[in-house]
């Protein structure tokens, strides 16, 4: 058995910060951060915690699926900015929907996360486990961007994807593989918290991230092209069979760099990144959301998904629609 797409969702907050907005709060201005990045905006929170976009993003996945939240056998959210420890918000999802059958838990692989959920999923199909499936991506990034921190408060949005995933005979994802090093764990982390102490009273706070940005994008375009060689070899299908790549949303850079490495065209690369920054493990749900809006996708299509992040992350999936 197999997992197959069966509906898409995508839900992002209203509030649209600009990089002239940002330019009012830190020494930046739009040129440098389209340049750099290829982001032009992003959507920000101004309430809703990543349960609530979650919530929201999950019930339109299950409307375009058909599926009933009772249906659901099991429910993964990939979070870094989950709204509390526990419970998960896998579980506040889970009761906001009325799911009641679903076993419900996060996983935290930041910007791979959506990648290693549909990972764990088709572990559980092909092992018989379970049948129906929602996988959500969703992130309030915002709460933990330290706002005097130029070098990554442009980078990063509020959003969240999600999508219903149905067992079938065939079709659906062909193959998969992730992969993590923790050695590289200080390029990209939010490890600054303090943590509460009895004896000397400390109050828990919560740290911001930080990240190195050349380390993170060097990693980047290493990975990611390496993880799709290894698919595409493993599963003897060439590359002038990939319809897209769908690609974590982090840099247009990275993305370039990446399709000049598989030398392949960058028109084969869809990218959401101008309005939505890089929304971490929300940006493939959302990217496949807007495709399926511009009617970009048809039965049948081969795509190839690879998303890579703090960790350090990364993993791929080959897929046919
Ligand atoms: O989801 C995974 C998460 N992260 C990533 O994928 C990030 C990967 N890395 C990147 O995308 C890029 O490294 C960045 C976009 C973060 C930075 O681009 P860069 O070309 O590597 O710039 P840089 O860090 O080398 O900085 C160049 C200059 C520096 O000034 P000096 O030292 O040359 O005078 C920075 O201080 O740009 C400066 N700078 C800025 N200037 C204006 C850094 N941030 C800003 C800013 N506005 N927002």
């Amino acid at each position: 058995m197999t997992a197959r797409i069966a509906g898409i969702g995508a839900y992002v907050p209203e509030r649209i910060v600009t990089n002239d907005d940002l330019a009012k709060v830190v020494e930046t201005n739009n040129e440098w951060i389209f340049s750099r990045t290829g982001i032009r905006e992003r959507h920000i929170s101004t309430g809703e915690g990543t349960k609530d976009l979650a919530t929201e993003a999950a019930r339109r996945a299950l409307s375009a699926a058909e599926v009933d939240p009772k249906e659901l056998d099991l429910i993964i959210l990939g979070t870094s900015s989950p709204d509390c420890n526990f419970p998960s918000d896998a579980c506040s999802v889970q009761a906001a929907l009325g799911a009641v059958n679903a076993v419900a838990f996060d996983i935290s692989a930041a910007c791979a996360g959506f990648i290693f959920a549909m990972n764990i999923v088709q572990g559980f199909f092909m092992a018989g486990v379970y049948r129906t499936a929602l996988i959500i991506g969703a992130e309030t990034l915002s709460k933990v961007t330290d706002w005097s921190d130029r070098s990554t408060c442009v980078l990063f949005g509020d959003g969240a994807g999600a999508a219903v995933l149905k067992s079938c005979e065939s079709g659906g994802i062909v193959d998969m593989m992730m992969g993590a090093d923790g050695t590289k764990g200080s390029a990209l982390s939010c490890t600054s918290r303090t943590f509460g102490n009895f004896l000397t009273k400390t109050v828990p706070k919560m740290g911001f991230m930080s990240m190195d940005g050349q380390e993170v994008f060097r990693f980047a375009v290493r990975k990611v092209p390496e993880s799709v060689e290894i698919l595409l070899k493993k599963n003897r299908i060439s590359k002038q069979e990939i319809k897209y790549y769908v690609l974590h949303q982090a840099n247009e850079r990275i993305i370039e760099a990446a399709a000049r490495r598989l030398n392949e065209p960058i028109e084969k690369f869809p990218m959401s990144i101008a309005k939505y920054g890089n929304t971490s493990t929300a940006s493939i749900p959302l990217l496949l959301n807007e495709m399926q809006k511009q009617r970009m996708l048809s039965a049948g299509d081969k795509l190839m998904l690879s998303g890579f992040g703090a960790g350090m992350t990364w993993g791929a999936v080959l897929l046919e629609w």
